[in-house]
């Protein structure tokens, strides 16, 4: 065995050597174990106390200041939404739910001939702008038990033009809160 030769033997556990440990390396690049991260999930409760914060972010004006600039016309239009259960006409029919002519400042469940929900009955007081308010945002949130079926009017200003509709169907309109 010459020098020549050793050279290559030596080259090649070298290379070998080498090839082995470039292996090993690239091994623990690839199979490197990961932190093993949250397990299961996490329970989306806290998550919801803050999507329920930001949920509220976009804040509501105070009904006096959205009433202000309400819009009797547009608030007819999104009153289509109830007809399905009431009319607005003076001395008209009740249908699913009572006649809504006059109701602000008509006594709660107060409408003659209509079979109101003990909820609704029990619930006691003059319908003001502000309970209307509350009530159309969430009927089963303001009147726990009411038989309205009616998810609500989630847009505060379609509200109050809801509101500036339902002031026009009175012959002696109840004034709206000074802001
Ligand atoms: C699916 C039918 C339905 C729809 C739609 C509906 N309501 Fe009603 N509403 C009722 C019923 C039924 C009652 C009686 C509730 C009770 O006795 O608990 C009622 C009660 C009311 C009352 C209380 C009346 C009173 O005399 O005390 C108001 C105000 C009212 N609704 C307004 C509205 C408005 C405004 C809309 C549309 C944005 C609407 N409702 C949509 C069925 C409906």
């Amino acid at each position: 065995m010459d020098s020549f030769e050793l050279n290559k033997v030596a080259g090649a556990v070298l290379g070998a050597l080498l090839l082995a440990m470039g292996t090993g390396f690239l091994a623990e690049l690839i199979y490197k174990p990961k932190p093993a991260g949250d397990r299961g999930y996490a329970l989306p409760v806290a998550e919801e106390t803050a999507g329920g914060a930001a949920a509220e972010a976009p804040k509501e004006e105070p009904l006096p200041v959205r009433l202000a600039s309400a819009d009797a016309a547009k608030g007819q239009g999104a009153a289509k939404k109830c007809m399905a259960c009431h009319s607005f006409e003076k001395g008209g029919p009740n249908k699913v739910g009572p006649d809504l002519w006059g109701v602000v400042g008509r006594h709660k469940g107060g409408h003659e001939g209509f079979g109101y929900s003990a909820a609704m009955k029990a619930k006691g007081g003059d319908w003001t702008y502000d309970d209307l308010d509350h009530f159309l945002k969430s009927p089963k949130g303001f009147v726990q038990g009411t038989i309205m079926a009616f998810a609500g009017v989630s847009s505060p200003q379609e509200r109050a033009d809801i509101l500036a509709y339902l002031k026009t169907l009175s012959d002696s309109p109840v004034e709206f809160p000074k802001p």
